[in-house]
């Protein structure tokens, strides 16, 4: 696996807090000095990167549970997780370009907080990549079953949608499905991509951002001219109400803001492609802050057009109770079985707001985007996912065996397979948003934690060079972190117990096996060579 273990003799620079145990920074550069990427990309490239892997599930699918949130005021949503991310993605540039190695939150929390925070970091990384993933598989299925439907192919509903889980248990059979097929299917499709080291090309992913781009253009071209006609549907705005981060219910304005900000992650692929940047000073920020403006924008717009041609508001039961976003009741009332069920009951929300109100075809071609698109954005998650694990285990935190590589195809095969399973387990089972939200806790508490670094390595170590620095960072740092409190503890109260769950789980992992296993607790320090073609930079879509 590693070509070169060098320099043993670790000595530490200074004491973790909690293990005792920090990364150095130095023996962390050798490894990325090795790889002396060319500095290629512009600014223009960086946007592209940054839209490529930021829309997807999120703006085409989560529109619907951020109505059944929020209502109209899910526009909202859209501007506070729009804006948490824009000072979270300042933050984590300055980390990406003094740090620019494989494994992105997790190496710069290793070399600045230690080996236990880098552990827990890691670990929610897998919630943010990993689930994430299956949540733009489910958001995949909803799209191909939906055209496939429009041309008389049935897909069973048993076999397109997962049971009804709720805490993590089996409700029942009775409403939901079974296994949702094309959901695995596609995960299996991109798991074989990587095995084989596939890899998009910048040109393939400006091909994609240019048909994903298309299509929201297209939707809001139809249905922003029909808001004049519509204002009454903007009315009542916040129908839930703000919703509160003390809140367990995780609705209102800020609770769908909390499962929304899904739709912008995605970003750091700009932050993490701060090594083979001109400029990074310059153009790292101007690619993150023109990819998350250009998105934030086309959301609004998108939003708008959904609110005002179609109307957003929230399903209510027989009792009069708004329904749980997603769930099998909603999808099985008698609301979302009629022809012109609301918005809130599809599964592919731009695709049938525009069969509804403009026809078929203008849907379907939203739909075939989507379908063209969303594969890719799997993709780069599971890509992600790879990368984090592969260096876990480098690092002795996982078990070696995981960071193999492939004697034909040199990727880390084991690694990929064990990921593509767990993906495919995930977006089997569950729904779309349930998935967005754990993945969205996993990923909050990583911007949070890597907020706090950069912040920490200012004070520590300040003379080191830093290709890009966050401007006003002891604002904006501050900023990054209560934006990303927020909208965790806005989430639902499932989404929070299962984040806290899962640390517990692998703290518990941690002790019993990375404690013992850990490279930098047995004083080994490696410089590794880059020998894997797509575990290290070059990043997908870069190239
Ligand atoms: N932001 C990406 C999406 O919405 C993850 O699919």
């Amino acid at each position: 696996m590693t070509s070169g273990v060098k320099a043993a003799g670790y000595q530490p620079k200074g004491k973790d807090m909690i293990s005792g145990r920090v990364k150095s920074l130095d023996a962390i550069l050798a490894t990325a000095e090795k790889k002396s990427l060319k500095r290629s990309l512009g600014p223009f490239q960086l946007t592209l990167l940054g839209i490529g892997a930021v829309i997807g599930t999120g703006i085409f699918v989560l529109t619907a549970t951020a109505a059944q949130k929020a209502g109209p005021g899910m526009m909202v949503s859209f501007i506070i997780a729009g804006a948490v991310c824009a000072v979270a993605a300042l933050c984590y540039s300055e980390l990406a370009s003094m740090v620019p190695v494989a494994g992105s939150a997790y190496t710069y929390s290793y070399a600045v907080m230690g080996e236990i925070v880098a552990w827990l970091v890691g670990w929610a990384l897998i919630l943010e990549y990993a689930l994430g993933a299956s949540a733009v598989a489910v958001g995949w299925s909803g799209h191909i079953v939906g055209l496939l439907n429009d041309i008389g192919i049935h897909i069973p509903h048993a076999l397109s949608v997962g049971p009804k889980i709720e805490w993590g248990f089996l409700q029942g059979g009775e409403v939901g499905g079974i296994v949702n097929l094309p959901a695995v299917l596609v995960v299996v499709f991109v798991t074989a991509l990587l095995v084989i080291g596939t890899k998009e090309s910048a040109t393939f992913n400006a091909v994609l951002v240019v048909i994903k781009v298309a299509a929201l253009s297209l939707f809001v071209a139809v249905t922003l001219p029909m808001i004049s006609g519509h204002t009454e549907n903007f009315h009542p705005f916040t129908p839930r109400g703000w919703g509160s981060p003390l809140s367990s219910e995780g609705v209102g304005v800020l609770g769908a803001a909390a499962s929304i900000f899904f739709a912008y992650v995605g970003f750091d692929a700009v932050s993490t492609a701060a090594e083979e940047t001109k400029n990074p000073q310059r153009n790292v920020p101007i690619g993150l802050i023109a990819s998350l403006l250009i998105c934030t924008v086309f959301y609004l717009l998108v939003a708008g057009g959904v609110i005002g041609s179609y109307g957003a508001q929230p399903l209510l039961d027989a009792h009069g109770l708004p329904f749980e976003p997603g769930s099998p009741e909603l999808y099985g009332s008698a609301a979302c079985q009629a022809a012109n069920a609301p918005l809130v009951c599809s599964k592919e929300a731009l695709a049938y707001v525009m069969r509804q109100v403009a026809n078929p075809t203008l849907g379907n071609i939203i739909g075939l985007a989507a379908t063209i698109a969303l594969p890719s954005v799997v993709l780069l998650m599971m890509f992600g996912q790879t990368r984090i694990f592969f260096v876990m285990a480098r690092d002795g935190l996982l078990p070696g065996k995981l960071a193999e590589v492939h004697p034909r195809f040199r990727t880390p095969w084991i690694v990929t397979i064990v990921t593509g399973i767990f993906v495919a387990i995930a977006a089997a089972f569950l729904p779309v948003g349930t998935l967005a939200d754990y993945s969205n806790a996993g990923t909050l508490f990583a911007f949070a934690a890597v907020s706090v670094g950069v912040m920490v390595l200012r004070i520590t170590d300040p003379g080191r060079v830093r290709p890009f620095r966050t401007p006003f960072l002891f604002i904006v740092a501050p900023l990054s972190i209560i934006g990303c409190l927020l909208l965790f503890f806005s989430l639902n109260i499932e989404s929070k117990t299962l984040f806290a769950v899962w640390a517990v789980i692998g703290l518990v992992f941690y002790f019993l096996y990375g404690y013992r296993k850990s490279h930098v607790g047995r004083g080994i320090v490696e410089v590794h060579e880059p020998e894997i073609h797509d575990i290290e930079p070059p990043i997908p879509g870069t190239e």
